[in-house]
């Protein structure tokens, strides 16, 4: 059992990731949390930015209603500012904004205007510290991730296969894609902690194929390794067959059908995970409280494909599936980056 409690390795972790995310003496740096955040990680940001001599101040909300009659997990959408007027002023002038919502900011409604004003966001994603301690960032990744990055952004197409039964194509010609490696070091970026992920977000109609979840593979909404296989059968983006006879077919299709909305069966992004440090594994050895999945979307050789909102195609739902996908081969206009679950150098 982990204990909550402020250790001093932990500080440490989190002067380091803000060391790589250049937090200077004197910087106004925002600690942005809701009631429901995992508190330890806002001590923890406070202690080490003032360790760092920095000027760090608080942004408490409480935590806003329900508005779905089921636990809403994985969104990347904090809906936690609802533009609250002064909490955005004071957002946008800080030189850096510490991300501890409970879901993050990645997708929120407010980001674009935050990173535009030149600040810049680190999500600390809501993991236990000592999680966050094993994926402290490392600048080697920084060049990799945009090695990565720029392969995908180049490709027109992405296909994947495994031997499990994977077949997907997807249009990626012009595609907006990101990556992080898990620290902020420019003004108006944002990225998590962990990082190590490459994503694009396919144009309407792009996704084509089947994609097939082994047993062991990862259900994150769920926090759920699979014990029996789940076929998803894709057709110009929607899931349009969910087979398979195990718990977690069932709950998927459970899950897809609350929202009672075709958008939550759509692809929302496609990429793969490019973190060494990350762990497949390490779901195994948590408590689902004390994780929030952020390291298994980033371990590397990991085929990372979700459902549900991708603005870029024009969808907006809440459902959200983040599936990593293991032993897959991945290859872009025919250049292999991952090879049966391993992540190629390039
Ligand atoms: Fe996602």
């Amino acid at each position: 059992m982990l204990v909550d409690r402020i250790e001093a390795k932990w500080i440490r972790a989190f002067e380091r990731t803000f060391e790589l995310c250049a937090v200077k003496q004197g910087d106004p740096i925002a600690i942005l949390s809701e009631t429901q955040s995992r508190q330890i990680n806002v001590h923890l940001a406070e202690l080490a930015l003032l360790s760092l001599g920095a000027r760090p101040f608080h942004l408490i909300l409480p935590t806003p209603p329900q508005t779905v009659p089921v636990p809403l997990r994985s969104t990347g959408s904090s809906d936690a500012i609802r533009q609250l007027r002064p909490v955005m002023r004071a957002l946008c002038s800080a030189a850096m904004v510490v991300d501890i919502t409970v879901e993050g900011l990645m997708h929120a409604p407010e980001t674009r205007e935050i990173l535009e004003a030149g600040s810049r966001v680190l999500y600390i994603s809501n993991e236990h510290p000592e999680l966050l301690e094993r994926c402290v960032p490392d600048p080697a990744l920084k060049s990799r991730m945009k090695k990565y990055l720029d392969i995908l952004r180049g490709a027109r197409t992405m296909r994947v296969t495994s031997g499990a039964g994977t077949d997907l194509t997807v249009d990626i010609e012009g595609a907006p894609a990101g990556g992080g490696w898990g620290a902020c070091d420019e003004p108006g970026t944002l990225d998590h902690w962990p990082g190590g992920v490459v994503i694009c977000y396919p144009k309407a109609g792009s996704t084509n194929g089947v994609v097939v979840l082994d047993r062991g593979d990862l259900n994150l909404t769920f926090k759920r390794y699979l014990d029996a296989p789940v076929e998803l059968e894709i057709k110009d983006d929607y899931a349009v067959g969910v087979h398979g006879t195990g718990v977690d077919a069932e709950l998927m299709r459970s899950y897809f059908a609350v929202w009672q909305d075709r958008n939550a069966y759509a692809t929302s992004h496609v990429g793969f995970g490019i973190n060494p440090n990350a762990r497949w594994d390490a779901l195994a050895l948590y408590d689902k409280g004390e994780i929030n999945g952020t390291e298994q979307r980033a371990y590397a050789g990991n085929f990372l494909y979700s459902t549900g909102a991708n603005e870029f195609a024009g969808r907006f739902t809440l459902g959200h599936f983040d599936l990593p996908v293991r032993g897959c081969t991945i290859e872009l206009d025919g250049k292999t980056v991952i090879d049966r679950g391993v992540l190629v150098d390039v």
